[in-house]
């Protein structure tokens, strides 16, 4: 067995509130000593995987006080035979928060988190919130945002301490989506974004991956190949002939390619050069999903930054 304290469960935010508290006012060579303490919170839905363990870990190097959320976040799903199958396993979660020195695991029923049932209001994700995933998932990222709203809130520290919130650079359109709502709506969190962690043939982690059979993984990892093509060519400042990478995925008869686009990071809006037969300069976002067996994929790759 391991040798690490698993994270002290909390169920309410009421119980929340007084943990964080307790835990910062109490961290040495912090807020006693006159400096600024800081909350490190990760947001999750549970199933974690070393994706989530890099969050965690990267909260913990930079935090006096780590909390990681989990909550299937009903909202967030449109259809209900999904959020029924999305796999759930609370003591290996709290296993892997432990070992990664995370403090607090804050895990409220659905009571807690929406007690007068499906909330009247909710956050609007606008334009951005309806294309590419949002296309084919209508009402995800409203839902989405809503419950990061309601985990803000709920684990914003109540003392004078910094507050970081981390989410993988893997969901690149929750994460503009995120940071535009912390901008927009004036939250007084900091984003921070951690690299997407994968296999070592390369496919991206995911809670879902689980459903992907053998052949079907295989199959998988041919997103991941399409984006490191085009990342070459970026680096190599050589025109992406995004055709070509098309096609290879394209090519793959176990993955129906949904979108596969370059982007403006920061809007994701198209950009004016799409470096069909011209030198790659400048950033980009390649924004990838498909759908292998049952089970939809998203990754991505930034070009240039
Ligand atoms: O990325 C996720 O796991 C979820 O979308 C999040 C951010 C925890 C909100 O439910």
């Amino acid at each position: 067995m391991s040798e690490h304290r698993i994270p002290r469960l909390v169920r309410t935010s009421a119980e929340l509130l007084d943990a964080t508290t307790e835990l910062l006012d109490g961290r040495p060579g912090s807020r006693r000593e006159g400096q600024r303490a800081s909350l490190g919170l990760v947001p999750t839905m549970g199933a974690l995987h070393e994706g989530h363990a890099a969050l965690a870990r990267a909260a913990r190097e930079s935090n006096d006080v780590v909390v990681a959320s989990i909550f299937v976040n009903p909202l967030q799903f449109g259809e209900q035979a999904d959020l029924e199958r999305y796999p759930r396993q609370l003591d290996q979660d709290l296993e892997l928060l432990g070992s990664c020195g995370v403090d607090l695991a804050f895990v409220p029923a659905e009571a807690e988190m929406y007690p007068a049932g499906p909330p009247l209001i909710t956050v609007n994700s606008g334009a951005l919130g309806t294309k590419f995933e949002g296309a084919a998932r209508p009402g995800h990222f409203d839902g989405m945002l809503t419950v990061v709203a309601k985990l803000l809130h709920s684990a914003a520290p109540a003392v004078d301490a910094g507050f970081r919130c981390y989410f993988g650079q893997k969901d690149a359109q929750q994460l503009v989506l995120i940071r535009r709502m912390v901008n927009d709506l004036d939250f007084p969190a900091e984003i921070v974004a951690v690299p997407t962690v994968r296999t070592a043939a390369g496919l991206a982690l995911s809670s879902r991956n689980c459903f992907l059979t053998d052949s079907e993984e295989s199959a998988a990892l041919v997103l991941s190949r399409a984006l490191r093509l085009l990342k070459g060519r970026a680096e190599r400042h050589e025109a992406l002939d995004l055709d070509s990478a098309v096609a290879l995925v394209t090519g793959q008869p176990l993955v129906t390619l949904d979108y596969f686009e370059v982007v403006d990071p920061a809007t994701l809006e198209p950009l004016a050069v799409n470096w069909r037969d011209t030198p790659f300069t400048g950033e980009a976002l390649v924004l990838i999903a498909a759908r292998v067996g049952s089970v939809r994929l998203i990754d991505n790759a930034q070009l240039g930054c």
